[in-house]
Formats: C-alpha cells, structure tokens, sequence
C-alpha cells in the first residue's frame, strides 16, 4: 500500500451483516450484541457511544479478528485484493493472524505496551512482521515522540505511551483503526493530542476510525456518531463538520 491522500468517503470499506455475540449458554447466556447492521467507509472517522455493557468492546473486538462471532458477517469490500469480500469470520486461524497484521490497527485504554522494549523496539517488533511497513522513527515522528524513542514506556507519561501505541498501530498503514477508549485514562490536554495524532493518520493515509468512547464531547470530532444500547445501534448521527480536537473542552 502506498501513501495516498484519503479517497472520497463515499467509498465503503468494512460491510458488517446481522452480527450477533453471544457469550456462554442456556441461563448464563450474555447477548453482547444483537444483530448489527453497519458500514464503514474508507477515511471516515466514526465514534462509537454507548453505556458500559453495551457491546462496545466485543463490536471492536470482532472487527479486529481478535473474538469471533456467533452470527453474522464482516466483509472488507473495499480492498482491491483477491480476498476482498471475504467474510472474516469464517477465516482460518492462520488466515485471521495475517488479517489482524494487515488490515488492522489496534488502539487500547491502557496501552498494552511491553514494558521491556523502548518506544522505537515496540514499534519495530510490530513492523517486522508487516511487509511494506513504514519506519519506526518516522511513525514516532509523526506522533511528536522522535525524541522519546529510547524511552521505556516507564519512562514517558500515559498520553506519551499512547501516543507510542498509535504509533505502533499505524506503522504497518491499516486501512482500519480501532481505538477502544483511547483517550479514557488521559486527562484533557493529553487526551486532545492523542485524537490529534489519531487524525492526523487519518488525512495522511486515509485510514478509517472507528473510536469507541464515554465522552459524549468527542463526538464532535466524527464524520458519524454511532449510538449503541443493548447490544444494538440506537441511531446514528451525522455531523455538518468534524470539530478540531482543539476546540474540545472535558
Ligand atoms: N468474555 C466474556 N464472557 C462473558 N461475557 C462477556 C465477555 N466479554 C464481554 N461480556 C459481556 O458482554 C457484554 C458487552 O460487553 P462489552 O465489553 O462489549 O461492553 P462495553 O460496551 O465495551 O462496556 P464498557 O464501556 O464497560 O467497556 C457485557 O454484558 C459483558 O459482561
Ligand atoms: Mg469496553
């Protein structure tokens, strides 16, 4: 893939169909999500807003390959591969790992960091296993960490280790981020410099956001606001304009 401007929104990237979670069985059975219908297009920018135990996290976590569903499909229509339309929930394991290396960046509340590894090596662990990956200093350039790179995660603040998991997300340039409640341990002036370097990926490489938050204000930074209750999608706004993570106040 090579770096190109964002392409028209219009052009759909992720297709999901009638997804339904169900966790465990009989009684104890926890419908996490219940039947999802939605469309991810390529360069949008998408909040997810929902109570805690809405299915928030599963919805991510199906999308990402990394929790399987019970019903349903996701497709990612908008590659020009040969495996375009398949349906990622019927994939293979081995499948489903390379799926994860190259469709899609994961951005979580607490980091996930290995805290034995500088900035510069976590990033470089995550870019040897992705043919065509962008540099790690260039990807920490990007997020205003060059300097940091020999830092341990110890060693730099919560938004500065977020800013480094970005980073780590964005080096193999996935058409597909996923950020669960990233700025959800950071207070305001951090958590407005993540979404920056979040956007910033976005105008640069068009990648699609899908940011799952509490903060009803970060809302206002999305091309859509999906509402979530029960497992379901309540409604869905569209916003006239996004707002600069600048002008948000929490
Ligand atoms: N591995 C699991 N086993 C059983 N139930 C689970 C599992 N993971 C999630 N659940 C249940 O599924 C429902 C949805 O959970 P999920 O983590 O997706 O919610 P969420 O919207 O992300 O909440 P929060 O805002 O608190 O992070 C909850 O009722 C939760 O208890
Ligand atoms: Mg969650």
């Amino acid at each position: 893939m090579s770096a190109s401007p964002p392409t028209a929104p219009a052009a759909p990237l992720l297709s999901i169909t009638g997804l339904t979670k169900v966790y465990g069985a009989g009684e104890a059975a926890v419908h996490a999500l219940r039947g999802i219908d939605l469309e991810l297009l390529r360069g949008e920018v998408v909040v997810l807003l929902g109570p805690s135990g809405s299915g928030k996290s599963t919805l991510l976590n199906i999308l990402g390959g990394l929790d399987a569903a019970t019903a349903g499909s996701v497709r990612f229509v908008g590659s020009a591969t040969a495996d375009a339309h398949t349906d990622i929930c019927t994939l293979s394991p081995t499948d489903l790992t390379q799926y994860r290396r190259e469709r899609v960046g994961f951005v979580f509340q607490f980091y996930n960091l290995i805290p034995s590894l500088t900035a510069r090596e976590n990033i470089e662990v995550v870019a040897e296993l992705s043919p065509g990956a962008l540099g790690a200093d260039e990807v920490l350039a990007l997020v205003g960490l060059g300097p940091r790179a020999d830092h341990f995660p110890s060693e730099l603040s919560g938004g500065e280790q977020q800013r480094v998991a970005i980073a780590r997300a964005l080096v193999k340039r996935p058409p597909l981020m996923l950020c669960d409640e990233p700025t959800g341990a950071l207070d305001l002036n951090t958590g407005i410099l993540t979404l920056q370097a979040l956007l910033d990926a976005n105008r640069r490489f068009g990648t699609t956001l899908l940011i799952v938050t509490h903060n009803a204000d970060i809302a206002r930074i999305a091309d859509r606001v999906i509402h979530f209750a029960d497992g379901s999608i309540r409604s869905i706004t569209v916003n006239p304009e996004r707002l600069d993570p600048a002008q948000l106040h929490w």
